[in-house]
């Protein structure tokens, strides 16, 4: 069975361990910082010089270290893209919307080690020749909020922040900015336009790319809390001792978040690609209340697409001879990886993992899920705005007792036409991913309470007004 590897989550949750700067520096903290700062310039016999600031990135890069905050996009081809050469100044912010629901695990960070954060985005600025970034949290974190401004001045009475950071020349500031409370906030560049003071309305791509065109219109990272924690390990153990954690092209570590019908609902970091889903759900997570039976799990924030249980994929694996071959596998049996999940049909999004078991109403379930995404389109594109609040009305009325049979189809009708560059940005393809996946695997479900619906709307209008509705008409 495999384990836990503690690797960012090392401290949090150890007795004793606070999240105050000395406990920080007693457990080793700001030393890879330290590091990164002594680094020298190297020449080649070539006579080519990287500077240590490259030579950071080429780490990076050598880590294979991929997004934790939802596209599992490579962080150092991201950095690679920031251009250098605009003459304007390179901004980095550190996305802590952890907007995505089921996902609990940047709040932990921040809470229980704020300052592991603080030097993993110190050294990411360092290494892309930022001078000011922000840390954008969500508005429901205000305490969150309040530790990180806490660390950040300690952080600066230490002078690991701020003019000439630890005599190594190099100046840095960083500010918390609060989100007021919006899921698309989370999205790069509707996190941008809010922090310029705007609507958060997203940005289309191109042109707005934030590596070039980003925050007040100069190049920008946006990396997510985790990610940038990672960053902080690679430095200190090198990029290619993190790429030996993990799986090919799934390296490091991972932190899950487990939540839904198991018993020990929580945060788990294991090495990507390292446990399986059934490992993840009845090993970690203590499985299932007893008597029940898995019917579902969304495997990657509530925009993934579901899985249902007893689905089976069939992957491309190396075979004995390194060559690839088709192997059938079931979804207990599916790698926790970025590749894998996406090979089946879905992804691993934000790393959260949220299990359905038998007594689910799964139609009740995606309504949830639907009501959630209708509030919160920002509205700009018209397949979104509007789409996602039909499918809400859809739903609605099916889990009210006024659904038709048709309305299955009517959702798929829906979800299938916002998607696939109708839309701004990629919340077009988060509104309609649950739908279509939902209605296609459990398509009787709702086409039975459809139809059960339609059942009683006929019988009550054959039996005419009943006595309450009759009262109710009557003139007081
Ligand atoms: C609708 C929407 C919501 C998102 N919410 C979050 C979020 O809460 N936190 C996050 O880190 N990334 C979120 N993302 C992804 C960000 O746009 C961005 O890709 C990410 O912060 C990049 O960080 P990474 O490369 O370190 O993963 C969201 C994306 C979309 C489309
Ligand atoms: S896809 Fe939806 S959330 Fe994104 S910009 Fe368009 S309306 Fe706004």
């Amino acid at each position: 069975m495999p384990q836990e590897y503690r690797l960012i989550l090392k401290n949090i949750d150890q007795p004793g361990y606070t999240p105050d700067l000395d406990c920080y520096l007693r457990h080793g903290g700001y030393e890879a910082l330290r590091k990164a700062l002594a680094i020298q310039a190297k020449t080649s016999p070539e006579g080519k010089t990287t500077s240590a600031q490259e030579h950071i990135r080429d780490e990076v890069k050598i880590s294979g270290l991929r997004g934790r905050g939802g596209a599992g996009f490579s962080c150092g081809l991201k950095w690679s893209f920031v251009d250098r050469k605009s003459g304007k100044p390179i901004y980095l912010i550190c996305n802590a919307d952890e907007s995505e629901p089921g996902t609990f695990k940047d709040r932990q960070i921040i809470h229980k080690d704020p300052h592991q954060m603080i030097e993993g985005m110190i050294i990411s600025c360092f290494a892309n020749d930022v001078h000011l970034a922000y840390i954008y949290i969500r508005g429901e974190f205000p305490e969150g909020a309040c530790i990180l401004n806490r660390a950040l001045a300690e952080a600066r009475a230490k002078n690991l922040l701020g003019k000439n950071i630890l005599g190594g020349g190099y100046d840095l500031e960083i500010y918390v900015h609060r989100g007021a409370g919006a899921y698309i906030c989370g999205e790069e560049t509707g996190l941008i336009e809010s922090l310029e003071g705007k609507r958060p309305y997203p940005r289309i791509k191109p042109p707005y790319f934030p590596a070039v065109l980003g925050l007040y219109m100069s190049p920008t990272i946006v990396n997510n809390v985790e990610t940038l924690c990672a960053v902080k390990h690679i430095i200190a153990m090198g990029g290619a001792e993190f790429a030996k954690l993990g799986t090919p092209n799934n390296t490091g570590t991972r932190i899950v978040s487990i939540s839904g019908h198991v018993r020990k609902p929580g945060y788990y970091e294991v090495e990507v690609g390292k446990a399986t889903i059934g490992e993840m759900i009845f090993h970690f997570a203590g499985g299932l209340q007893e008597g029940r039976k898995l019917k579902a799990v969304i495997p990657g924030g509530s925009s993934a697409k579901v899985f249902k249980a007893g689905e089976r994929f069939k992957l491309k694996r190396k075979g004995p001879e390194g060559k690839d071959v088709e192997q059938e596998v079931d979804l207990l049996d599916l790698p926790y990886d970025f590749d894998s999940l996406m090979a089946a049909g879905s992804m691993s999004g934000s790393g959260a993992i949220v299990v359905l078991d038998d007594s689910t109403d799964i139609v009740e379930a995606l309504a949830n899920i639907a009501e959630f995404y209708a509030h919160e389109s920002c509205g700009q594109c018209t397949p979104c705005r509007e789409g996602s609040l039909w499918m809400s009305k859809a739903l609605h009325r099916l889990t009210h007792g006024e659904g038709r049979k048709q309305d299955a189809d009517y959702l798929l009708r829906i979800a299938d036409n916002i998607p696939g560059g109708r839309t701004i940005c990629a919340f077009g393809e988060a509104c309609s991913w649950p739908v279509q996946s939902f209605v296609r695997k459990f398509k009787d479900e709702f086409e039975a309470k459809g139809a059960a619906a339609e059942g009683r709307q006929k019988q009550t209008a054959g039996a005419g007004p009943t006595p309450e509705m009759k009262l109710a008409a009557s003139p007081q």
